[in-house]
């Protein structure tokens, strides 16, 4: 089939806050425990991290860190975390049926971070605990020294503050599942209270209020509108979070998911704007898109109750899955005028694009690559192309255009890279890219992933799905030729020349 897009550079979507491209570790199944803290592995250096993660979380460019949870975080004591490991209690973690030995904590995490080139996106607990604990946690972490809890931040080896710049106020509390759920006017309330405080501790802070926990949650809407309403002169962000599974083994569906992905983020923006025009405010409230990803194929996985960091949530990932990940990146990148973080759910182990085996070696999930390639080349500005392909009809949707797509354009780079996901199962493209005021921009470079079977996966001693390098498309100047194979992932990089 054919198809053009057409590029110029007054498509601008908006500035891409690097955060879009953040991830998410929770104190949950292998992440952390096996994961990014493993002080008996090889590769572990003198604070028990994994050199082989911090090797792929590097290269994977992820700029922002979302910790410790997660349904994790709803029960957490974060006093239990700091301090002398030795005497550290070990604790029951209701949210998922484990032991939680607590010989990893904040400290242990900020340290991680800062290794790992990262910066940490702070979640307190605003389910079994309340605005005062978190006060608290703010004025641990950021604040400088001379009051009880710096100093005794100080007292336990680490002079200088964190300062962590961004917090998110509890986590899905409109879940049944999470401990302490609220009504969305109980939330609002606890919210603004919490931000509030954490605020007037730390002024240059930024709070993020919980959204519905998925737009399939039954208060999805009026949970952000009574909240939101109630705690907007506080906080500067709504999360939003939403993870798809391909459960009728019926890959065109599961690829369109993205129509119903763009739909909620849309959704969630005319709430936000709607409570804006009510209190003829000039504030607008962003969003951060905290947990994304596929996850549904280790839903059923058996577990040891009450044991310590068993294997949990480890889906491994197929070829369809990376092309929908890319297309959800895609359909995020086009929203990046509001959406300002954005967190793969999550970064090692459970639901992750790295995967460990304990005390062995590592590989990239097929997830890994479509994040890589936009989280290293889709910097700068996002420029909406004009897409014009065939669509297809499926069981779910209709008028599914086959082709899912953004650019992004680095000026100080001087680098463009168009990203296109092919969604046809049997059909290469002809693509015919336009560039109207971006003619200066040649191609240097075309990677793709194509040739998989949609259920194809890579493991520890078959790391076989991977991207490999095309021949350049052909340029006249004006206009770009290029080939794209069916149901693949492509990456054309252009410079200017
Ligand atoms: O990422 C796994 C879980 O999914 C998180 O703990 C929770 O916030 C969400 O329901």
């Amino acid at each position: 089939m054919k198809a053009k897009i057409t590029l110029a550079k007054e498509f601008k979507i908006g500035e891409i806050d690097k955060r879009i491209y953040g991830s998410f570790v929770e104190h949950l199944g292998r992440a952390v425990y096996g994961g990014i803290y493993e002080p008996d592995h090889p590769t572990a250096d003198e604070d028990g991290f994994r050199g082989d993660v911090i090797d792929l979380v590097k290269e994977l460019n992820v700029p922002i860190v979302r910790y410790p949870g997660g349904n994790f975080v709803s029960g957490y004591n974060w006093e239990d975390g700091v301090g002398p490991v030795e005497s550290r209690p070990k604790r029951l973690d209701l949210a998922w049926g484990t032991t939680e030995p607590n010989t990893f904590g904040t400290n242990e995490f900020m340290k991680w971070c800062k290794k790992a080139d990262t910066e940490c996106m702070m979640a307190v607990n605003l389910g079994t605990r309340g605005p005062d604990e978190a006060r608290n946690l703010v004025e641990y972490v950021n604040h400088k020294g001379g009051s009880a809890w710096s100093d005794m931040r100080i007292a336990h080896g680490y002079k200088e503050p964190w300062n962590v710049k961004l917090w998110c106020l509890g986590n899905e509390m409109d879940g049944r599942w999470q401990m302490g759920a609220k009504t969305a006017e109980e939330y609002g309330r606890t919210a603004l209270e919490a931000s509030k405080l954490m605020k007037w501790t730390d002024d240059s802070i930024e709070t993020v209020l919980c959204g519905s926990s998925s737009r399939n949650s039954p208060t999805f809407g009026e949970w952000e509108a009574t909240s939101l309403d109630i705690a907007y002169d506080s906080v500067d962000y709504v999360s939003l979070h939403q993870y798809y599974g391909n459960h009728d083994d019926d890959t065109q569906s599961f690829l369109a998911l993205t129509l119903e992905l763009d739909e909620f983020i849309h959704s969630v923006l005319c709430v936000c704007d709607y409570i804006k025009a009510k209190k003829r405010t000039k504030k607008t409230i962003n969003l951060s898109f905290d947990e994304w990803n596929v996850w549904y194929h280790s839903n059923n996985a058996p577990y040891e109750k009450w044991s310590v960091a068993p294997p949990r949530l480890e889906d491994i990932y197929n070829f369809e899955d990376a092309l929908l990940v890319g297309s959800m990146m895609i359909t995020l990148l086009r929203h990046c005028d509001r959406i300002k973080i954005a967190c793969l759910a999550q970064l090692v182990n459970v639901i992750a694009p790295i995967f460990t085996q304990t005390g062995g070696g590592i590989f990239k999930q097929t997830t890994y690559y479509p994040f890589e390639h936009l989280s290293n080349f889709g910097r700068g500005v996002a420029l909406n192309p004009i897409i014009s392909c065939p669509k297809y009809d499926c069981k779910a949707f209709t008028d599914v255009p086959y082709l899912e797509s953004i650019a992004t354009l680095d000026e100080e780079k001087e680098e463009m890279t168009l990203f296109i996901v092919n969604k046809s199962l049997d059909d290469e493209v002809v693509l015919d890219i336009s560039l109207l005021d971006l003619e200066d921009y040649n191609p240097f470079e075309f990677i793709s992933m194509d040739g998989y079977g949609a259920k194809d996966e890579n493991g520890i001693d078959n790391p076989f799905v991977k991207p490999h390098k095309n021949e350049i498309p052909q340029s006249d100047g004006k206009n770009i030729t290029a080939l794209l194979k069916p149901f693949s992932w492509n990456v054309i990089r252009m410079r200017k020349y």
